[in-house]
């Protein structure tokens, strides 16, 4: 949903913008542009498209200079042309402006403006914020008041940066919804959607909240309230490796990150799992076994694949906790009216921990009085800083915008959340040691399927690549996985694809069944094991194509299915952590196949910051 990043200090500008830009641009990839301060005054260069199209403009026309910022857009309001790419200006072209998410009242302020004379050139909402704060500085007021003026004029969500040439070496930044972060530096501050730009220059760093703004210049970064009281935050140090952002010789973000997922498992319960004493410890997150008792049903909210890390979380929720588990799609949930009280416990899944339908959906409950716990994989992300607890997934900087390794290691956060639960209920601990052994074998067990299997899945991309439809079909704690692996399908190979609970398709979706369409099963020993290969069985009597992930040695699978994917054997809860990984990779290397833009696919982005 749009990346910005603004710069102050010693360094060539344009190498740090385009260098931060380049890790932002899973956030929106329909234009990108910057803007350089110098002695020429501020020059702004703008491209239609990817960043390298604006990377091929400034190699023709060199920008110099040591302050300035950059965007790239997923447009909102206006086409996704070079008019409308940002930065943005006003009529004096001197007032610049940066943004990420929406000025709802920004067409009453347009018509305002444009009565006084302001013409506006591009069809964006965030073109009104350069011209207001140009409005005010015609009747005399310097930058710094005109802009804290205007800000109190915007209603709607933004992360904005904005720069006045005749000012060179002020920055002002302001957050009401999107993330904004700021980098200290050693004479220099950089501001950004998130850490990644910033981890080349340090590792200080300032998490703005809501209804702040900065004032910043090479030496000093002051932060303000909406009310204008300074405000004293120390920077949190980041650990993570700007290395961690690389593709470190994957052809994709995405692939890097399938093959990272053994990793981010094993990190999600390192340290959190001690099987000789078979205890569960979160850092930031304890129930005392009294304020368990007082939890009465449990309520997940989540969008896309972290929803569908809530529903397996359902699952392993209601069976440890034998209480009622709703999973809610936010953008439903905030509108629904849910029945909360303060006996409600509602965790909010999120990979970035910045998703609007999500967090809305938890302030809706958190403002009836529910107790809020978020998984996010983005320490400090806005979700986790409004919950009393976190689980932190630990899966380190996601950058595909397909996720995979953040799934995975939710639904590891949901499984060691399951087994809290059954410690505060004084469940059997040899059981709760069993499930953890269990868990300490996956990352091995992941290992394993990939070394094994993504050779011939590879195989079977170049198969079924032309295929135009797919069904995912699953039982159970594989049901969501069917959903899941529909999902990556579509949104990376624009193929139409559905997942659906096995056991349903007999009432409908059965029609569709021919030669002509690949049915992806999942069917591995559970306690439904039969009742799938009876559905599978209905699949195959009209001729479908079959390909079924089932458990290793299955040999009768490999009788009756078209092809087989053997993932190793575990437990049923843990199953889904394997189940989903040969759909991950089936969906790369389809998308592969057919030349799709794997990391960047059409038309999304990798934070849903608006509605
Ligand atoms: O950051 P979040 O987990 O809140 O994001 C939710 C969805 O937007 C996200 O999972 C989306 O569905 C992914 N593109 C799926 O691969």
């Amino acid at each position: 949903m749009c990346g910005i990043i603004g710069y102050v200090g010693t360094r060539d500008v344009v190498p740090v913008l385009i260098g931060g830009l380049r890790k932002l641009e899973y956030r929106g990839y329909d234009s990108a542009g910057v803007a350089v301060v110098n002695g020429n005054g501020v020059e702004v260069v703008r491209a239609e498209g990817k960043l390298a199209n604006l990377e091929a403009k400034l190699a023709d026309k060199p920008l110099h200079g040591t302050f300035g910022m950059g965007h790239t857009r997923w447009a909102t309001h206006g086409k996704p042309n070079e008019n409308n790419a940002h930065p943005h200006r006003d009529c004096t072209g001197t007032v610049v402006v940066i943004h990420n998410g929406i000025i709802e009242n920004f067409l009453p302020l347009k018509h305002q403006l444009q009565k006084t004379g302001h013409e506006f050139k591009t069809e964006t909402d965030t073109e009104v914020v350069a011209h207001l704060i140009e409005e005010k500085m015609k009747s005399g007021m310097k930058f710094e008041p005109a802009v804290k003026k205007t800000l109190k004029e915007l209603e709607g969500h933004y992360a904005l940066v904005m720069i006045n040439a005749n000012e060179p070496g002020t920055i002002i930044a302001a957050k009401q919804g999107p993330p904004l972060v700021v980098g200290l530096g050693e004479g220099e501050n950089i501001i950004a959607s998130d850490v990644a730009p910033l981890l080349a220059y340090t590792r200080n760093i300032i998490y703005l909240e809501d209804g702040e703004y900065i004032i910043a210049n090479d030496k000093k970064v002051d932060v303000f309230t909406a009310d204008d009281k300074p405000v004293h935050r120390e920077p949190k140090k980041i650990l993570w490796d700007a290395v961690m952002a690389e593709k470190e010789g994957y052809r994709h973000y995405m692939l890097k990150e399938i093959h990272e997922q053994s990793r981010a498992v094993r990190d999600t319960f390192n340290g959190r799992m001690f099987e000789e004493s078979a205890e569960i410890f979160f850092n930031d997150l304890q129930f005392t076994p009294k304020e368990w008792a007082k939890i009465r049903k449990i309520h997940i909210v989540a969008c896309g694949t972290s929803w569908h890390a809530g529903l397996v979380g359902k699952f392993l929720l209601e069976e440890a906790s034998r209480l009622p588990v709703e999973v809610d799609y936010g953008s439903e949930y905030r509108y629904r009216n849910p029945i909360v009280d303060d006996g409600t416990l509602l965790i909010g899944v999120t990979q970035s921990g910045e998703t609007a339908d999500t967090i809305a959906g938890m302030q809706e409950a958190k403002a009836k009085g529910a107790k809020l716990v978020t998984i996010c994989n983005v320490i400090g992300a806005a979700a986790t800083r409004m919950s009393e607890g976190v689980i932190y997934t630990n899966a380190g900087p996601e950058i595909g915008v397909a996720s995979t390794k953040a799934f995975t290691t939710q639904l590891t956060a949901f499984y060691l959340l399951s087994l809290y639960i059954k410690q505060l209920r004084g469940l059997d601990k040899d059981d709760i040691r069993y499930a953890m052994h269990e868990l300490s074998v996956i990352p091995h067990k992941i290992e394993t399927l990939l070394k094994k299997q993504e050779k011939h899945i590879e195989q079977l991309a170049h198969k079924y690549q032309r295929a135009q439809d797919f069904l995912f079909l699953g039982r159970g704690v594989h049901y969501p996985i069917a959903l899941e692996g529909a999902l990556k399908l579509k949104e990376i190979s624009y193929i139409h694809a559905e997942g659906y609970p096995a056991g349903e398709m007999k009432h409908g979706p059965i029609a569709l069944i021919d030669e002509n369409l690949p049915v992806v099963a999942i069917a591995t020993h559970t306690p439904v094991y039969d009742k799938v290969v009876s559905n599978l069985q209905e699949v195959k009597a009209r001729d479908g194509k079959l390909i079924v992930i089932c458990d290793e040695g299955d040999e009768e699978m490999k009788k009756f299915a078209d092809d087989v994917i053997e993932i190793p054997w575990t437990v049923e809860p843990l199953q889904p952590i394997l189940s989903v990984i040969p759909t991950q990779l089936l969906a790369y290397y389809i998308a592969l196949r057919r030349g799709a833009d794997v990391d960047q696919p059409r038309n999304l982005a990798k934070s849903v910051t608006v509605e």
